[in-house]
């Protein structure tokens, strides 16, 4: 058996449906830019039956790629799966990724379909995707809780149709790694003809399980490991790419498995998954969380300074965390600050530099170490936010110990220039209220956080927020010197964001069938 791992992205995807984690087709391709450049072998763009955004943004990444292959999830049904080739045949390499449950809970309760019909549900999938393309995976939705005699029989039949991949989801996250290796095992013995397809492995992480469960999975002798980057995912997120990636990569003494990833470039694409979907990646995460790599306890930093590995399993340089955080300040000529970004994993266009090089400037005329934190902060807000409805042009707020608080805003909306003032309990309360009258938004402020991006009262304040409108989520991020700036510009992000939710309605979940 090969000792190669096929690393499955679906951060585009599965990724995409953690609450409020949506993003637009811009967003999208600017990910997948990325997600080539770590070196993910298959990158599932969306569910383009589920969207008209979701189609388009599957479209366009499959144009747009030039080595990895773009899959398109579609349910075992022939709408979905002209729906799925439709977005992706554009692509140079091109699958189809086609799915049905096959646990009795999802046959009686979900599907009202017995076992054979699910299994003829699924050859026949199989068949017409086939029809389309050679590249076409099967996914045994709820995998991990179905009969494995049943499961190694769709599969084989899947296989007989064509499928070249077959996927174990445990999609509840409910397998034990123990456990999830004898079934992984178990099938991969029992299934017909299973030398002529891959087994793989898409793991949910509701106890905390996801990459202890793909390891396992991995171990015994699944080479498909389907993931997120930082975990990101429906309920308590999928399996982390970076873990699994970075364990492979770490005990090969005790797991010699290899994979295509450029480790390099995992810690800036984290960043700019967390950018994007505003998700913030909790401190302690490991591989990419801020403290991973930080020695608090004085016996480890003495041991550290002695040889690194004393207390170091990893060096931060292998996953891209530059040790030298502290890169430019006003003298940096806009070379010094494309290489920076470069690192960093923002290959930038020459328009887009001018843009991001006015507000570093900017910056750097009120800040005197401009660090990497920094820059990311302008290139999101300069670069990755697109397609908005709803833009701040002018903010003064009035506060103090002795006024009632006032807020008066100028807002674009849609290019056209509106100004409004509110009160409120405090400059940040007046700006909101000022805003939403302006927007004229039914939305409410779920939750509202503020922080510090890097040390000193010279910071840049960064602000995310919750929005919820009409069953709608989204998080809005904005960061700026100015903390009332950051939040009006945190708001009117969340604000833009459902807007573009608004404008692409999700028609169908993988759970829907
Ligand atoms: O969790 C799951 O079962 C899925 C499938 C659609 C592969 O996401
Ligand atoms: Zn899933």
């Amino acid at each position: 058996m090969s000792d190669r791992v096929y690393i499955f992205d679906t951060t585009l995807r599965d990724g995409e449906q953690s609450p409020g984690a949506s993003m637009n087709t811009a967003e999208k391709l600017r990910l997948a830019t990325q997600l080539e450049k770590l070196g993910v072998d298959i990158l599932e763009a969306g569910f383009p039956a589920a969207s008209e955004g979701d189609f388009e943004a599957v479209s366009e990444i499959a144009k747009k790629l030039k080595t990895t292959v773009v899959a398109g999830l579609a349910r075992a049904n022939k709408g979905d799966i002209d729906k799925a080739w439709g977005a992706v045949q554009h692509a140079v390499k091109p699958r189809i990724h086609t799915f049905i449950a096959t646990s009795d809970i999802h046959l009686k309760y979900k599907l009202k379909m017995n076992r054979d019909e699910v299994v003829k549900a699924a050859v026949e999938a199989v068949r017409y995707a086939k029809g389309f393309t050679d590249n076409v995976e099967f996914s045994a939705e709820d995998g991990s809780r179905s009969d494995r005699d049943f499961l190694c029989k769709i599969f084989g039949a899947a296989i007989e149709a064509g499928a070249i991949v077959l996927n174990l989801p445990d999609t509840v996250g409910y397998a034990i790694p123990s456990e999830f290796a004898e079934m992984v095992r178990y099938v991969i013995e029992h299934t017909p003809n299973m030398h002529k397809a891959i087994l793989s492995v898409h793991c949910h992480n509701d106890l905390g399980l996801a990459t202890a469960n793909t390891l396992a999975a991995i171990h015994a002798g699944a080479r498909q490991a389907e993931v997120t980057i930082n975990g990101i995912g429906e309920r308590a997120g999928n399996t982390s790419l970076e873990e699994v990636v970075m364990a492979l990569h770490t005990r090969q003494n005790y797991i010699p498995f290899s994979t295509g990833i450029r480790t390099e470039f995992i810690y800036p694409t984290s960043r700019q998954v967390s950018r994007i979907t505003g998700i913030v990646v909790q401190p302690n995460k490991a591989i990419v969380g801020a403290n991973a790599f930080a020695h608090e306890a004085g016996i480890h930093q003495d041991g550290v300074l002695k040889n690194p590995m004393t207390y170091e399993i990893m060096k931060p340089e292998t996953i891209g965390l530059s040790a030298n955080k502290l890169v430019l300040g006003k003298h940096s000529g806009r070379h010094a600050l494309r290489d920076r970004l470069k690192d960093m994993g923002y290959d930038l266009s020459d328009e887009e530099l001018k843009l991001v090089f006015d507000k570093f400037k900017e910056l750097a005329d009120k800040k005197k170490h401009v660090m990497d934190e920094d820059l990311e902060a302008i290139v999101a807000e300069g670069i990755l936010r697109s397609a908005e409805v709803f833009r701040l042009e002018y903010l003064h707020v009035s506060s103090g110990t002795s006024v009632m608080p006032m807020a008066s805003v100028e807002l674009s909306i849609n290019g056209r220039k509106v100004r409004g003032a509110e009160w409120g309990n405090g400059p940040i309360d007046a700006a909101y209220n000022a805003i939403a009258k302006l927007v004229g938004t039914t939305s409410e402020l779920m939750r509202f956080a503020i922080s510090a991006i890097t040390g000193g009262t010279d910071a840049l304040g960064e602000v995310t927020v919750r929005l919820k409108e009409n069953g709608l989520t989204a998080l809005g991020k904005g960061s700026d010197a100015d903390i009332i700036t950051a939040s009006a510009k945190a708001y009117i992000n969340g604000l833009n964001r459902l807007e573009y939710l608004k404008e692409h309605p999700v028609t169908a979940t993988p759970q829907m069938v």
